[in-house]
């Protein structure tokens, strides 16, 4: 008996629905992914990452200096200072200074980092970010 007898008719009609239904899935897939990559691009933190911090240097104490709404931790040791960000590296909460340990705790997964921005313990792997900044006229301009 022959094998393409055993076909049955209809067999071409569905293979013709199943590959315009296979077409429209990968074409709506493709626009999807077309439109996702342009929020991506536009969103990407490059276009973010030009915000001007602006903090008057009578505004700070020796020690640490923690500005949430900015993110940002100024260190102030005399008249040396090093600016980090408070953004924490493993998933992003912003860390909190423990005065009594002296050390930076993330209240997410409490990974914890020294005065300096190391890590002292995981669950982040990278230190703290250390922002560039600039000392004018009085004030401590932060690169954020
Ligand atoms: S976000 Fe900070 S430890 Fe996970």
């Amino acid at each position: 008996m022959n094998v393409l007898n055993r076909i049955p008719p209809s067999f071409g009609r569905n293979l013709n629905k199943m590959n315009r239904r296979f077409f429209l899935f990968n074409l709506f897939f493709l626009i999807e992914l077309f439109f996702y990559s342009i929020y991506k691009f536009l969103t990407y933190p490059v276009f973010k990452s030009f915000k001007i911090v602006k903090i008057s240097l009578d505004n700070l104490k020796e020690g640490v200096n923690e500005f949430p709404e900015n993110s940002i931790i100024v260190l102030k040791k005399g008249k040396d200072f090093k600016v980090l960000s408070s953004i924490c590296t493993h998933l992003g909460c912003t860390v909190k200074f423990i005065s009594k340990n002296n050390y930076f705790q993330c209240p997410c997964h409490r990974s914890i980092f020294s005065i300096n921005g190391d890590v002292i313990k995981g669950p982040a792997k990278k230190p703290l970010k250390e922002l560039k900044f600039t000392i004018r006229r009085g004030f401590l301009i932060i690169k954020a």
